[in-house]
Formats: structure tokens, sequence, C-alpha cells
């Protein structure tokens, strides 16, 4: 599917909308991901670049579970670096199944596709695999973006703010 820039971020701010005026989704916002990206910022850089990614290789995707799939893959709600706040110490092995429970909660409509992106997308540290095509997108989209938050300044934030507007 050709599409133009444009048409990929109407389409993002389509699906996206539902999600991110879902009251927790707004937490995110207090916890710093990586750098000084917020999760927020993040998740909201990983749905957009997922669906750009999806449609620049013309991929067959659920776009609707793609992005909220993605919206919703570090919903952990806490601070991670944070040792009083964090539930455990393994953060990086342990945060797809908080993620996952929160969403749970909170969308009682959740696919197994979106299941299976917010629960695989740290593989192969979690040895679990993604299952399927969207999944596998998240999970690499999500590396990259990280990748560019740990050594860049906030890169989603000029004309992102708060994530709402990636
Ligand atoms: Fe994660
Ligand atoms: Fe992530």
């Amino acid at each position: 599917m050709n599409s133009t820039p444009e048409e990929i971020r109407q389409r993002y701010q389509e699906l996206a909308s539902p999600t991110l005026s879902s009251p927790r989704v707004s937490l995110m916002a207090r916890f710093v991901q990586h750098g000084r990206t917020t999760t927020l910022e993040h998740v909201a850089a990983v749905a957009y670049l997922s669906l750009y990614l999806s449609r620049a290789l013309d991929l067959s995707c659920d776009e609707k579970a793609l992005v909220r799939g993605a919206l919703l893959h570090d919903y952990y709600l806490y601070d991670w670096h944070d040792h009083n706040a964090a539930p455990d110490a393994w953060h990086g092995f342990t945060h797809p199944r908080h993620a996952l429970r929160n969403a749970e909660q909170d969308f009682p409509n959740l696919t197994d596709l979106e299941r299976d992106i917010i629960a695989h997308h740290m593989f192969p540290l979690v040895p679990s695999p993604p299952r399927h095509l969207e999944a596998l997108v998240v999970s690499l989209v999500d590396k990259a973006c990280s990748t560019v938050e740990v050594f860049s300044e906030r890169p989603w934030s000029h004309e992102r703010q708060g994530g709402s507007a990636c």
C-alpha cells in the first residue's frame, strides 16, 4: 500500500486516539523510559514507526492491533529506575507481564494478537518469541527506538509532546 507520510500520520492518529484517551495511559508520561524520553513518548514513537514500517514494506498487518499493542507494550506503570517502585529487580525480564496485566485490566477486549505484541516484545531477552508478524515488527522497532533514545536527547519530543501527536 503506497501511503504518504501525511496519510500514515492521519491513520496513526485515528487508531491511537482511543487508547491515548484512556485514563491510565497518560500515566506513562510520568515515567522515564530511556535517557530523557518518557515512557509515553517511547510507546507513541514505537507505535507510529511500526505503522510506518508496515506501510513502507507493504506488510500485511492488522493496523488496529499493531498500534494498540505497541502503545501498550510498556504499560507497566512504574519508574523502573526506582528500586522501591519497581515490583522486582528483574524489570527487563518481567515488565512485559506487568504491562499485559495492566492492559488486560483497562482494555477488557484486548485481542490475542495484542497480547502477543505486549508479552513477547522483549524477545530474545525473554526467550518466548513473537507469534505474529505484528509482534515481530513491534519487537524490532522497539529495539531501534530504545537505542536512539539512549544516545539522543528526547528524539521524539519536538512535535510529539506527551506522545499524543506522534
Ligand atoms: Fe519493554
Ligand atoms: Fe519499549
